[in-house]
């Protein structure tokens, strides 16, 4: 065990779809690493083998493939797998864990985007993951920009981009309420900041989290 060791840490981010989650994730991994922590690096849907196998069900295929419901229970069942086999084990081993999305995505793209089913998503969450993150970054950004920037990813998992600029507007607000209603957790870091900067941001956020469980 290195000098910088200590209890896990769970940190998730957050924000809509093109905000630079998934390059900011890896950016904060290679930091934290480089100061000696054991980090691992995880994504939802997926981060398992069971989970992602799920991941292919959900996020291919026609938008309208799956009513919300059903999504709910898709995206619960592939976190209860990812949270039973990597990331409740990684933490135990006193590591920190890095997930792009996590249940704050099911409250706002199933729970928000097609009626209101906030209530049925928190029900099962209590029923089968009953673990939030310690932290929660939002990246929060201007909608059309991260809209252009996440059809500009060629692919075949864009169910989700499908739905368009009036989604994501609905979601970035959704985000922002999320953020007050868990302000001990959500910390906002602005994603119109060139890369370097956002970065930077979420580095010193991480390094405090750290420092005060240390
Ligand atoms: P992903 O490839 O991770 O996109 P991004 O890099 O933009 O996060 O795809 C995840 C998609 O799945 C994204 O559109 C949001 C959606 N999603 C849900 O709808 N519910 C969930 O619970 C999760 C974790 C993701």
């Amino acid at each position: 065990m290195n000098q910088y060791q200590g209890p896990g840490l769970f940190l998730t981010f957050e924000g809509i779809d093109g905000s630079g989650k998934s390059s900011q994730c890896r950016l904060l991994a290679d930091h934290l690493r480089g100061l000696g922590r054991e980090v691992v690096l995880t994504r939802e849907p997926g981060g398992s083998a069971g989970a992602e196998e799920i991941r292919s069900l959900v996020l291919e295929g026609d938008p309208d493939r799956w009513s919300a419901e059903t999504e709910i229970l898709l995206f619960t069942a592939a976190r209860r797998d990812h949270l039973e086999r990597t990331i409740l084990p990684a933490l135990a081993a006193g590591k920190v864990v890095i997930c792009d999305r996590f249940a704050d995505s099911t409250r706002m793209y199933q729970g928000l985007s097609r009626g209101d089913l906030r209530a049925t998503v928190d029900s099962l969450h209590k029923l089968m993951i009953g673990r939030e993150p310690d932290v929660t970054i939002l990246i929060d950004m201007d909608p059309e920009t991260g809209l252009a920037r996440a059809k500009g990813r060629q692919g075949t998992e864009e169910r989700f981009e499908d739905f368009g600029l009036a989604l994501q507007e609905k979601m970035r607000a959704g985000f922002l309420s999320l953020a007050d209603e868990f302000a001990d957790r959500f910390r906002i870091v602005d994603g119109a900041q060139d890369m370097d900067a956002v970065a930077a941001d979420i580095a010193r956020i991480a390094e405090a989290e750290l420092d005060q469980r240390s």
